[in-house]
C-alpha cells in the first residue's frame, strides 16, 4: 500500500515539474513514506531521519518531509520531537504536497496536514516504481473499519472508501498499455468493495473480462467477508491468480475473540475447505501473530495446528507489538514476555518453513504458465518468475528470453523458497 502510495506522491510531485532520483546528495526534497504497523517499522524511520538530518547540515535548503501513517499518528508529537522535518503529511493529503512544498521553501516551517475522509485519488495515474515493468499496483480502496483490536491502521487510515471502477478501468488501461503484464488490486480489505451497487467479485470480473491478456491479483481478503462469489468469479477466469491471502492471525477462538476478528477458528477453515474444493489449484498464504495479551501455551499450539491443517503456501510471522491508542493497549495487558514471544514466532516460522517445503515438493513434476520477472538474484544465466499461484520459479533458457514474456516451465525439484525448473516452451 505505501509502495503503491509513494507511486501517487511522485506521480503529483512530477506533474509540477519535480522529478525523482535514486542520488541522495542530489535531492532538494526528502520524502519519506512511513509505516506505523510495528513500532520496528517506526525505529527504521528515526535511523533515517537521523541521516537526512546530516544532510540537512550540508545543504541547508534541504526539504525533509514525514509522509504516511507515522505522520499521521503521531502529528505535533513528531513536530517536536523530529525538528530537522520540514513536512508531515498523512495518507489522505498528498494532493496538497506542492503548495505545501512551496510555502514550505517560502520559509513557513514545519507545516502539518492531515486525513480528508474522502481522497482516493482515484483521477492520479501513479508513476510505477518498478523498473521492469511487468507488475503494478492499483488501489481500489482506501482505509479501514475493521478495528481489529491490535491495529493501528482504522486511526491511520481513516475510514473506508471505494473508488470508482470507472477510474480503476481507466487505471488499468494505462497500465496495460505501458507494457505491463500483471496487476494487484489492492486495499487493506477488498472484500468490503463497494462502489454504488458494484461489489469486490464484480469489479473482480469486470476487471479480468476487460484486460484477458493481464494476470489479475488482488489483496487482502477478510475471512469474515470473502464471499463465494469471489470464488465464482476466480473460477470462471483463467486469467486471475490461483492464489489467495487471508490473514488469519490466530488458530485459537480465546485470541480471535479478543482480536475482534469477527470469525471462529471453525469458520477460518470452513472457509479454507470451501476454497480449497472450488479450486483445487489454488495457493493459500496468511498473516500470523503470536503472543498477543493472555496468549497461553494451549492457544499458540492452536495456531500451529490450524497451519498445520490449512498447509498454507507462505506466511507473513510477526509477534505482536502493542501499539499505543488501539483498543488493545488500552484495555488489555500485553503480558506475554517477549521471550515467550521470540520463542512462539520461531516455532511458527519453523512450521512454515516446513509447510513452504512441502508445498513447492507437490508442484515438482508438473507444468506451469510463469510470467518472466527478471534474471535470477543467484545466477545471471538463469530467468526467475511466478506462476498463477504466486510462486516462484528459477530456470535456465537456450534461447534469449525477456522480462514480461510468458513461458511454460515444468518444475524439476524444490527448495523450500523455489522451483527450479525446465523451460518447455515459449508462449
Ligand atoms: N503487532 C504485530 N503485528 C501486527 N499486525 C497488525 N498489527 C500488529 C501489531 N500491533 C500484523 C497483522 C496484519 C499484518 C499486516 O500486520 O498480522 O495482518
Ligand atoms: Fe488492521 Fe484488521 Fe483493518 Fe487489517 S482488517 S488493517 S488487521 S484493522
Amino acid at each position: 500500500m505505501n509502495v503503491s502510495d509513494s507511486e501517487v506522491v511522485s506521480a503529483i510531485l512530477n506533474d509540477v515539474g519535480y522529478i525523482r532520483t535514486n542520488a541522495i546528495d542530489d535531492a532538494d526534497i526528502i520524502l519519506v513514506n512511513t509505516c506505523s504497523i510495528r513500532e520496528n517499522a517506526e525505529i527504521r524511520v528515526r535511523g533515517r531521519l537521523h541521516v537526512f538530518a546530516q544532510l540537512k547540515r550540508k545543504n541547508k535548503n534541504l526539504l525533509i518531509g514525514v509522509l504516511g501513517c507515522m505522520a499521521e499518528r503521531l502529528k505535533g508529537e513528531l513536530a517536536v520531537q523530529e525538528k530537522t522535518v520540514d513536512l508531515i503529511v498523512g495518507p489522505d493529503a498528498y494532493r496538497l504536497l506542492p503548495q505545501l512544498i512551496e510555502q514550505s521553501q517560502r520559509g513557513n516551517k514545519q507545516i502539518q496536514v492531515f486525513l480528508s475522509a474522502d481522497e482516493t485519488y482515484e483521477d492520479i495515474i501513479p508513476v510505477r516504481f518498478d523498473n521492469k515493468g511487468v507488475s503494478a499496483f492499483v488501489s481500489i480502496m482506501r482505509g479501514c473499519e475493521n478495528r481489529c483490536s491490535y491495529c493501528i491502521v482504522p486511526y491511520v487510515r481513516g475510514i473506508e472508501r471505494s473508488r470508482n471502477p470507472e477510474s480503476i478501468l481507466k487505471e488499468i488501461t494505462e497500465v496495460q498499455h505501458k507494457g505491463y503484464k500483471e496487476i494487484t488490486l489492492i486495499g487493506q480489505n477488498v472484500d468490503s468493495y463497494r462502489f454504488e451497487n458494484i461489489n469486490f467479485s464484480q469489479l473482480l470480473s469486470v476487471v479480468a473480462k476487460t484486460f484477458p491478456s493481464m494476470r489479475i491479483r488482488f489483496s487482502t481478503n477478510h475471512p469474515k467477508d470473502l464471499s463465494d462469489d469471489v470464488l465464482h468469479t476466480i473460477l470462471q477466469f483463467e486469467n486471475i491468480g490461483r492464489h489467495i491471502h487471508l490473514p488469519v492471525q490466530s488458530g485459537s477462538n480465546a485470541m480471535l475473540q479478543l482480536m475482534n476478528r469477527g470469525y471462529t477458528r471453525e469458520y477460518y477453515l470452513e472457509r479454507i475447505k470451501t476454497i480449497q474444493k472450488a479450486i483445487p489449484d489454488v495457493a493459500i498464504s496468511t498473516d500470523i501473530m503470536v503472543g498477543f495479551c493472555n496468549e497461553t501455551e494451549e492457544n499458540h499450539h492452536e495456531t500451529l495446528s490450524l497451519m498445520e491443517e490449512v498447509g498454507y503456501d507462505f506466511s507473513f510471522m510477526f509477534k505482536y507489538n502493542e501499539r499505543s491508542g488501539t483498543y488493545a493497549a488500552r484495555n488489555l495487558k500485553d503480558n506475554v514476555p517477549e521471550k515467550v514471544k521470540i520463542a512462539r514466532l520461531n516455532e511458527v516460522i519453523s512450521l512454515q518453513n516446513t509447510l513452504s517445503a512441502r508445498s513447492k515438493e507437490k508442484d515438482v513434476g508438473k507444468i506451469y504458465e510463469i510470467l518472466i520477472e527478471g534474471m535470477s538474484k543467484k545466477s545471471a544465466s538463469e530467468y526467475m518468475g511466478r506462476n498463477s499461484q504466486n510462486k516462484v520459479f528459477v530456470f535456465p533458457s537456450p534461447e534469449k528470453l525477456k522480462a514480461g514474456d510468458r513461458v511454460l516451465v515444468k518444475a524439476e525439484r524444490s527448495t523450500p523458497a523455489t522451483l527450479m525448473g525446465s523451460l518447455i516452451k515459449k508462449l
